[in-house]
Formats: C-alpha cells, sequence, structure tokens
C-alpha cells in the first residue's frame, strides 16, 4: 500500500452498502442481523474515512425502492437508522462530524422527519467530514422533485425557462452544495448503481468489491481507496498522468 501521506484522496466517496441479507443467509441467521452488523460496520467506515482525511462520505442506507420488502425489515431499518442517529449523533459532533440527509422526507413519519432535521440542525456549523445519508432515497425521484422545484420557480415568475441549464438543475438536487463523488464503492460483488446518485455519478470512479457489508473492514476499505489512486481520470480531457502511472 503506498503512503497515504502522498496519494490522492477522493473528497467525496458514496458507498452502496450491499449484502447485509447474504451475509446473515450464510451464516444461518436472520437478515436483521446482518443489517445490526452492518451499522457496526457504518461506525467503523466513519472513523476510516475521518482518518482517511475524505470530506463527504454519503451511504446509502434505504432507497425509495427498499418499501417493496417486508414489513418487519422496513421497520428494522427505520429502528436502525433512529437509534444510530440517537446513540452516535452526540459522538458525531463532538468529532465534529456534519450531517446531511438526502431522499425524500415527505413520505416519512413525523418522529423520524424530528430526528433527521434535528441531526442536521444540531451538526450544520461543523467543519469536519459530512456525514451524508441517503434515505428514502432514488435517484430518479431526486431528478424529478428538482424538476418539480424549477417549475414552480417558474409558475411563480422567479425563474425564466431559459435560464434553466445542469447548473440550475444540480443545484435544486438533495444533494445542492456538495461536490460530485469522486468514487462510488458497492459492496456484494453486484455491479450496477440501482439508482442511486445518477446525476451526480457523471464522472465517478466505480469500484465493486465481492465482499458483503457486514465484512467491509478497514483494510479494505483503504485498499480501495488505494486502486482509487492509480486511476486516470480525464473527466472527457486529456490524461495528465505519466504513461508509467497508468500501466502503459
Ligand atoms: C443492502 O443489503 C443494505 C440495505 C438495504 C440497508 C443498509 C442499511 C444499513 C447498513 C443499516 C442502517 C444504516 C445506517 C446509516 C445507520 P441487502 O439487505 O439488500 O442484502 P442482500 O442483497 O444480501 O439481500
Amino acid at each position: 500500500m503506498s503512503n497515504p501521506a502522498d496519494r490522492p484522496v477522493p473528497q467525496h466517496v458514496a458507498i452502496i452498502m450491499d449484502g447485509n441479507g447474504r451475509w446473515a443467509n450464510a451464516r444461518g441467521l436472520p437478515r436483521t442481523l446482518g443489517h445490526r452488523k452492518g451499522v457496526e460496520v457504518v461506525r467503523d467506515t466513519v472513523k476510516t474515512a475521518r482518518e482517511a482525511g475524505i470530506g463527504y462520505l454519503t451511504l446509502f442506507a434505504f432507497s425509495s425502492e427498499n418499501w417493496r420488502r417486508p414489513q418487519a425489515e422496513i421497520s428494522e431499518l427505520f429502528g436502525l437508522l433512529k437509534a444510530f442517529v440517537r446513540r452516535d449523533l452526540a459522538e458525531l459532533h463532538a468529532a465534529n462530524v456534519r450531517i446531511r440527509v438526502i431522499g425524500d422526507r415527505v413520505t416519512l413519519q413525523p418522529d423520524i422527519r424530528t430526528l433527521l432535521l434535528e441531526a442536521e440542525e444540531r451538526t450544520a456549523a461543523n467543519s469536519g467530514m459530512t456525514l451524508v445519508i441517503a434515505f428514502n432515497y432514488g435517484a430518479r425521484d431526486e431528478i424529478a422533485r428538482a424538476a418539480a422545484r424549477l417549475a414552480l420557480d417558474v409558475r411563480e415568475g422567479r425563474l425564466d425557462p431559459s435560464e434553466i441549464d445542469a447548473e440550475k438543475l444540480n443545484g435544486s438536487l438533495d444533494t445542492a452544495g456538495m461536490p460530485d463523488p469522486d468514487l462510488i464503492i458497492r459492496t456484494s460483488g453486484e455491479e450496477r448503481l440501482s439508482n442511486f446518485l445518477l446525476w451526480q455519478a457523471a464522472y465517478s470512479e466505480l469500484m465493486f468489491v465481492p465482499d458483503f457489508w457486514p465484512d467491509f473492514s478497514a483494510e479494505l476499505f483503504l485498499s480501495v481507496l488505494d486502486r482509487y489512486a492509480s486511476r486516470d481520470r480525464r473527466f472527457g480531457g486529456l490524461s495528465t498522468k505519466p504513461m508509467a502511472a497508468v500501466g502503459l
């Protein structure tokens, strides 16, 4: 592994935490235990990300499609998020972490809405890493809500349609003000984005690791960051890396 001091660190890492259910099944355990172990890994991952100097860490905790799961599993995931915020908020705040939540909150129960809002408000002035929790999040839904916001601005005379461009739409997304993810990681071997940050992923590096989320250790995270450091990001332009550094 290269020296952490000299490798480019992604400013924003987003993670699709997949495989909790399969991790549990492989051990003859109920799926809920996979999710519980998953929360422990969330804690370790936040710590590793902070120590690595990552500015934004986005975690896909509940998708707008997860409502298709059995009610008991949905309740478990909601319960785990609430417990995480209640238990870990003080520690995250003390560590100067800012919390932001993306996703559709309008359809959530008032108690969870209040909890998420309180977590955001209490940590809003923090200047360390931003932990972005994607909850009841779906990228197509996010883009549609952004379009609706712009349409409302047009209808109410605050915006002319000719002013609508990529920057305007970007600024109407839940992620307004955040940098796009430099790196998106998905665990469990599945190789797709599953409606996660579709707009923001335009130039993201994608990394798929075979391990289930409960097995995503700090060592594995650091090895993924190492692999990221060797990628040649061009954003449609030309390489600025020497040929040897990109394996040619
Ligand atoms: C995917 O595994 C994981 C989820 C749908 C939920 C992820 C949630 C957590 C790790 C806990 C809550 C999060 C926070 C931030 C406190 P899966 O159930 O789809 O696994 P499978 O594909 O093996 O069935």
